[in-house]
């Protein structure tokens, strides 16, 4: 069959017709938090590979994982890994994708990438397929899958926004281990269970004891400005994603000891009066949103609930009173960091790709 992705292929790339109806996908990072998953979401989701591929660092080299009753094994990323593959979904890092993404598109491959490697690249669609899935029609072999902030925060944002053109935007993030990557949800698995034993504990992941506490994201602080990585990161992305370069937000991001579903507080201003009714009316009926604000029985949306969910949970909807002119909107949100936030998103894209060819 013919290419047709409508993505301008570098004038180098090998000139394979790939069968993106069953195609040769390759997982980077296959052993990490998101690569589990993603191996998840393919199976859960019947994606129609033709074969799959597991790439990681060479510690993992040898290892298996199981996908659709088989033991895979897994081979370590090298120059030569994305010879035949039609679809790379990265999630190793900024650094291996930097080094490895334009690899696999100059073998043919279109690249998913979870990291922010690309995300502020003209070229580089940052997609949320509910939300932007057009920006996907044109594209150099890169497509990034946004931070995880931008990702949850944007599917519950975009069907207001469609309605009412947001004008200004203030968050607050409850952001879990998980987005630390594997090694962080056990530094809060261990540090938990000798903090109830009474014993001590050294982190050695993120910077500050994580059992019973909370601290500001462990990104890089700018200090001039006092925002840290992540909360230029959700900024710089959510404008990119909502298709509004000059939005004001406000942002603060924290991390709190839940292992992998993020939730956020989201004051919204709009250029007019919106009702908390027709707020909810809105999002009630969205893609990739559940409707959770139960007031009577105090039941809103948690990271209990979220985790292991492809829906964003939304409730809360409620007349922000700080702003009495009544143009503005709370919202509390929750989702899963590991699915929506990262492997569901990526998954979706690649869908989005089938689905073109
Ligand atoms: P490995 O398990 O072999 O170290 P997480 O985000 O959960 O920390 O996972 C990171 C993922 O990225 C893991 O699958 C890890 O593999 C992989 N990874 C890290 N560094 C490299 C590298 N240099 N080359 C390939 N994969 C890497």
């Amino acid at each position: 069959m013919s290419l047709d992705l409508s993505l301008e292929a570098p004038s180098s790339a090998p000139d394979r017709p790939a069968d993106l109806r069953a195609p040769v996908v390759a997982i980077v990072g296959a052993t990490g938090a998101v690569g589990v998953e993603l191996l998840n979401c393919l199976e859960a989701r019947n994606f129609p590979v033709a074969s799959l591929k597991l790439l990681a660092s060479p510690r993992s080299a040898g290892q298996k994982m199981r996908f659709r009753g088989q033991d895979l094994v897994i081979e370590a990323l090298g120059p030569d890994s994305f010879q035949g593959v039609d679809i790379a979904l990265f999630s190793a890092g900024s650094g291996v994708s930097k080094q490895y993404a334009p690899v696999a598109v100059q073998a043919g491959a279109v690249v998913v990438d979870n990291s922010s490697a690309f995300r502020m690249r003209a070229d580089v669609p940052l997609v949320v397929p509910e939300v932007n899935a057009e920006s996907m029609v044109s594209h150099a072999g890169i497509i990034a899958n946004p931070n995880c902030v931008a990702a949850i925060a944007t599917v519950a944002l975009a069907p207001l926004h469609r309605a009412h053109p947001i004008r200004r935007l203030t968050a607050a993030t409850y952001q879990a281990a998980s987005g630390a990557g594997a090694a962080a949800m056990e530094e809060l698995r261990q540090s938990t269970a000798a903090y109830l034993r009474g014993e001590g504990f050294e982190p050695k992941v993120l910077p500050h004891p994580y059992a019973f506490n909370l601290f500001s994201h462990n990104a890089e602080m700018d200090e001039e400005s006092g925002y840290n990585g992540e909360e230029q990161k959700v900024v710089a992305e959510t404008r990119r994603i909502l298709g509004t370069p000059d939005l004001p937000v406000g942002i603060t991001c924290i991390r709190v000891p839940v292992l992998r579903a993020h939730a956020m507080a989201l004051h919204v201003e709009f250029g007019e009066v919106v009702t908390p009714e027709e707020a909810r009316a809105l999002l009630a009926g969205a893609p990739g949103l559940k409707l959770v604000d139960d007031r009577a029985r105090n039941h809103f949306p948690m990271p209990s609930e979220a985790s292991g969910q492809d829906d964003v949970l939304v409730g809360r909807i409620r007349r922000d009173l700080g702003d009495p002119s009544g143009r503005t909107l709370a919202l509390f949100v929750a989702g899963d960091q590991l699915l929506k936030g990262a492997a569901l998103n990526a998954v979706q894209i690649a869908e989005r790709l089938l689905r073109r060819a």
